[in-house]
């Protein structure tokens, strides 16, 4: 079966390690590793906005010796104009593998039922696990481990940061606390599956999640903390409700003092400064958001680099 990566626990632990280091090494040497080299052609196709994705997806794949071809999925009409299927199996006999940015999960997993080719998710409405592994990147370089580390999420997290937050970091052994109002937590069968990861047992991470309505409670003593915007890209007409529901959850100096004093600060951006976040904590010493950033292109390229050399393994 031709592997994707479509959702944070597509990743074994011990897959997930083994992408964190290759990205460890990408990053390390960007341009001595050529898995695309032909020049492959890795299809993006966008059907929401994008900066940090297609930018460090371009960069990436061009460093891999691959050629970006990019897709609007505007034009497409992916479901529209033809069905997802029809798409799939047009784009899998064009390009080695897909990026796609879309809204629901379901039409990603139906590109990647009938593409024939690696699906990579670059953010649908429930999950962005590529940020999630560039994040895991950063915490890795600033805190040297992940196992162990405690992060506080803050803010919207019924929404795709943080339901890969709950996965991602359970998967990589870590404590994942969200500190957010009552109907704002991630999906319940997320929540179910990431307890589980981390459950007691044979093959258990040791990671847990728990969720907090007191953002203080929430980020006491952590070693991480994290908010996302909370407008996410198609809720932007709830956007006056959302300020007053989340007001009290915003990332201020104040909040942050009730970390660790060496707490690190994370946001996938686009940041909205005096909203989720305040301009003295996104632009002060604890900030790593431009690391983070950074590292988009080479969590990717590992995730691109080992999806090829699964199919290769498989040919
Ligand atoms: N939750 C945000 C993430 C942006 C990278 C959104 O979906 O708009």
């Amino acid at each position: 079966m031709t592997r994707s990566f479509l959702r944070d626990d597509d990743l074994t632990p011990a897959e997930q390690a083994e992408v964190l280091a290759l990205a460890t090494e990408l990053k390390d040497e960007p341009y001595d590793h050529k898995p695309l080299a032909g020049p492959r052609t890795v299809a993006m196709v966008f059907d929401k906005p994008t900066l940090r994705t297609q930018a460090s997806f371009a960069a990436g794949i061009a460093e891999l010796g691959g050629h970006p071809m990019l897709v609007d999925g505007a034009l497409a009409g992916i479901g529209k104009r033809e069905s997802v299927a029809d798409v799939a199996r047009v784009l899998g006999r064009q390009a080695s593998q897909i990026v796609w940015r879309t809204y629901a999960q379901s039409n990603l997993e139906e590109m990647a039922a009938f593409s024939g080719v690696p699906v990579i998710n670059a953010l649908t409405d429930e999950f962005h696990p590529c940020q999630l592994l560039a994040d895991l990147l950063t915490i890795q370089e600033h805190k040297g481990t992940l196992a162990g580390i405690t992060v506080a999420f803050l803010g919207d997290a019924a929404c795709n940061m943080g339901n890969s937050w709950a996965l991602a970091g359970v998967t990589a052994g870590m404590h994942v606390r969200f500190g957010c109002p009552e109907g704002y937590a991630p999906d319940a069968d997320v929540l179910e599956r990431a307890g589980a990861l981390g459950a007691v047992g044979t093959g258990s991470t040791g990671g847990t999640v728990h969720v907090f309505d007191d953002p203080v409670a929430a980020v006491g003593g952590v070693d991480v903390v994290v908010t996302d915007t909370w407008v996410s890209m198609g809720k932007e007409d709830e956007a006056a409700a959302r300020r007053d529901v989340f007001g009290t959850y915003a990332v201020t100096a104040d909040l942050l003092a009730e970390a660790r004093d060496d707490a690190i600060v994370m946001h996938c951006l686009p940041a909205y400064r005096g909203s989720e976040i305040a301009a003295e904590v996104i632009d002060g010493p604890h900030s790593v958001v431009w690391d983070e950033a950074e590292n988009r292109r080479h969590a990717q390229k590992a995730v691109m680099s080992w999806l090829q050399a699964q199919s290769s393994s498989r040919a």
